[in-house]
């Protein structure tokens, strides 16, 4: 712990041929899949997990610096569509954007155990398919672990994967990947056999080897339930306090939209003071009182 908080107050060096940030002190190691997985423990009848885990979505190097310290995993989502490239949907997002931004995040961290999204059309064709995909991005980014969207019919692709060395992150509930199908983002298992059927989901994700899941937008006593019940742990984002973890979309989090799902916390309100900058940067440059004497260079004495 006492080295972890040396590390907070770390500064990076930036080798700028690689693009590496490491940090000064070098702190401790990252956290790993098995390190993570045991976070959660038999309990009772079921689990519990004595110190919820923090989990926040990055998509740039420059921000997963910023917030690797504070957390224990950082997901490179498929949100990054909507977020970074103004996408309607995580439909459209590319094998090639979650490299570039997978690779970006592992060289921005040390710490957080990064995480990266397997984009819709990559994994769901067959367990062979997937496990290419999930090789490439492993390749390609340095993660340490996929997510991939799906309960019951992905179980034999997570198993797949698991067995051949892929760390499977499950995420059920409202899986945003099949919108078409569910005709939308509203939350999910408001019917009880819906409510059943995700229950049975994050099970057959947990059996098959997941080391943790994502719950995402499901009335809060469905994410109870699961919390309690399967041996993984539950992150929730739209769920319920009772997760062994949160996740946020880092940008809704920080207020950069001006709108933001219910389940969203705003714990800044970035939009504004960005626009106040820029407004206060435009002003300056009409009236030419920026760049001052401070930003020009001008000849030695
Ligand atoms: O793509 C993403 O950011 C996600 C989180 C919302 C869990 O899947």
């Amino acid at each position: 712990m006492a080295q972890l908080e040396a590390a907070f107050m770390s500064t990076f060096t930036i080798d700028t041929a690689t693009s590496r940030a490491t940090p000064s002190p070098v702190p401790g190691k990252r956290i790993t899949v098995p390190g993570l997985r045991a976070r959660k423990i038999p309990a009772g009848d079921g689990y519990r997990t004595e110190q919820p885990i923090v989990m926040l979505t990055a998509y740039t190097m420059r921000m997963a610096q910023l917030l690797d310290p504070h957390c224990d995993m950082l997901l490179v989502g498929d949100s990054l569509g909507q977020v970074i490239y103004g996408l309607p949907s995580t439909i459209p997002v590319t094998m090639e954007m979650m490299c570039a931004h997978g690779a970006a995040v592992v060289r921005g961290s040390w710490h957080a155990l990064v995480a990266v999204d397997m984009p819709f059309g990559s994994y769901e064709g067959s367990p062979e398919q997937a496990f290419a995909g999930a090789a490439r991005i492993m390749k390609e980014t340095g993660c340490a672990a996929v997510k991939l969207e799906g309960g019951e019919a992905m179980a034999e692709t997570i198993a797949f994967l698991t067995h051949r060395g892929v760390p499977v992150i499950g995420h059920v509930g409202l899986t945003p990947q099949a919108v078409n199908i569910l005709g939308g983002y509203g939350a999910r298992g408001r019917e009880a056999s819906e409510a059943q059927k995700i229950v049975a989901d994050a099970r057959a994700v947990a059996d098959a080897g997941a080391f943790c899941i994502v719950v995402e937008g499901v009335l809060e006593q469905i994410a109870t339930e699961v919390a309690a019940c399967v041996a993984p742990p539950i992150i929730g984002i739209g769920a319920s306090t009772e997760c062994d973890g949160q996740v946020l979309v880092t940008d809704d989090m920080l207020g950069l939209f001006e709108r933001t799902p219910r389940f969203v916390k705003r714990y800044d309100d970035l939009a504004a003071r960005i626009g106040e900058a820029a407004a206060t940067y435009a002003g300056e440059v009409r009236s030419r009182t920026f760049p001052t004497a401070d930003q020009t260079y001008r000849p030695k004495p």
